[in-house]
């Protein structure tokens, strides 16, 4: 760990690895070209968590797909969500009658993504799945949610690295940490 070492420093311990992260993003673009062939989906990048996944996976899908950004917030704590979601940054275009992959970095109690996948199929998307690197099924709050391509289970910890933040940092981490509790205490 030579590079980054200061954000390092405030890990409990990494918990999945770069390399680790390469392969299960490699394989499931693989699985999405497969799934999507004759199709053009419309790749759906959440911001800001999501960022680096998205840019990683979309070079591993053969297909002739177009990118979207959205943001979102869901108001709460720095390590909890309160269930209410607000639109930052809508889509530049319109998705009627297409092929929508939602990509998004961790489904925690899934409150976020459930009332984005509504929204997005009142505007008329022909399909819609969701791709995410994490899952911390321990935590969801919505059993319904279908989450239809997912990387890893993680436990129910706080992690950050690979897009993921606390308080905006730690984003730029290679890999994907437990950030040490004393970091932001009880909040
Ligand atoms: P949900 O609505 O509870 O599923 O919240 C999902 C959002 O909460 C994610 O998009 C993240 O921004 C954030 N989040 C949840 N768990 C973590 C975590 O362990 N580290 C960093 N962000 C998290
Ligand atoms: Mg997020």
């Amino acid at each position: 760990m030579e590079t980054n070492s200061d954000l390092y420093r405030d890990l409990d311990r990494v918990l999945i690895t770069k390399d680790e992260i390469a392969e299960k993003v490699r394989e499931l673009g693989r699985k999405i070209t497969r799934d999507y062939a004759g199709k053009a989906p419309v790749l759906v990048c959440i911001l800001k968590g999501a960022s680096v996944f998205f840019t990683d996976l979309i070079r591993e899908i053969d297909l002739p797909l177009t990118l979207d950004f959205m943001a979102i917030s869901s108001y709460g704590s720095a390590t909890k969500t309160s269930g209410v979601v607000r639109i930052l940054k809508d889509l530049d275009n319109d998705i009627l009658g297409k092929d929508v992959i939602v990509v998004e970095d961790i489904v925690d109690t899934g409150i976020t993504l459930s009332y984005l996948t509504k929204i997005l199929m009142q505007r008329g998307a022909k399909s819609l799945r969701i791709a995410a690197l994490l899952d911390k099924p321990a935590r969801r709050q919505v059993p319904e949610l279908q989450v239809d391509y997912m990387c890893f289970n993680i436990p129910d910890a706080f992690v950050v690295g690979y897009g993921l933040d606390y308080d905006q940092v730690y984003r730029n981490l290679p890999d994907i940490g437990v950030l040490s509790p004393r970091v932001y205490g009880d909040k």
